[in-house]
């Protein structure tokens, strides 16, 4: 049985059918890449798996058991997590205090405090714990929003675009990550655009474009298919 199963997902925004009968399996142990153009639908598709939009049609299988309409803090709880795209800051708040406040999912308080500083050192971010996420570099906000998931010892982790904007360089911190994360036992789908980046990490790829899956395989094949060659019209397929 795969981990999980997205099964012919469908979801519209008025007249926009921003995915369309998407389905693919993500097996335990796959970094499965996902990648797509601008506004293909990747962060939508992410936001139905991890119920925080409802779907219109299809279905979304955890570990064997329908998932549609269950919300993300119990999704959390059962493993599930995403990384938000758009890095999220919290006036007032410590970067230990937000990965703490994610640690909770499984931990006593006390608990949660040391294993977020344990997080934070591990994601790269240690020294950095009593600034503000605002006070954070892009890279770091990244980061940041890498250790959040972390913190709440997922299964599996669906990561959106936390590489976007970063130097070739500032990538390698996020890569170590990740790696980290997969040798712990969790199952990774990315969304990123970098395709070097993508190159290196996936074991299995899938590609949206215009909501629709137009290819998956393995990363030496997707760099081939005409179609995504087209989706692309090239550009970031050059790296
Ligand atoms: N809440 C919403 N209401 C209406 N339209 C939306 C909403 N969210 C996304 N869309 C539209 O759905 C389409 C898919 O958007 P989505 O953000 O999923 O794309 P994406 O593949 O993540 O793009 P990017 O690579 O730029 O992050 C786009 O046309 C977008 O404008
Ligand atoms: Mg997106």
């Amino acid at each position: 049985m795969a981990l999980l199963e997205v099964d012919a997902v469908t979801k519209r925004f008025g007249g926009l059918v921003a995915v369309n009968s998407v389905s693919f399996k993500v097996d335990t142990g796959d970094i499965l890449g996902i990648i797509g153009p601008n506004g293909a639908g990747k962060t939508t598709l992410f936001a139905l798996i991890s119920g925080f939009l409802p779907i219109d049609s299809g279905e979304v299988r955890f570990e064997g058991q329908r998932i549609n309409g269950v919300p993300p803090h119990h999704l959390v709880r059962r493993g599930l997590v995403r990384s938000f795209q758009i890095v999220q800051t919290f006036a007032d708040m410590s970067t230990l205090d937000v990965v703490a406040t994610a640690a909770l999912v499984r931990r006593p308080l006390r608990e949660a405090i040391d294993f977020a500083a344990h997080t934070l050192k591990r994601v790269g971010l240690g020294g950095k714990e009593l600034l503000t996420p605002a006070s954070l570099s892009l890279q770091d906000k990244k980061l940041l929003e890498v250790a959040k998931c972390v913190a709440t010892e997922p299964r599996f982790i669906l990561l959106d675009e936390v590489m976007a904007g970063l130097t070739m360089a500032e990538t390698e911190a996020p890569i170590a990550a990740i790696r980290d994360l997969h040798a712990q036992g969790a199952t990774i789908v990315m969304v990123e655009h970098v395709m070097p980046v993508i190159m290196r990490l996936a074991t299995k790829m899938v590609v949206i474009n215009f909501g629709e899956k137009i290819a998956e395989g393995t990363p030496a094949e997707i760099i081939e298919d005409q179609r995504v060659k087209d989706a692309y019209f090239g550009e970031h397929l050059d790296a």
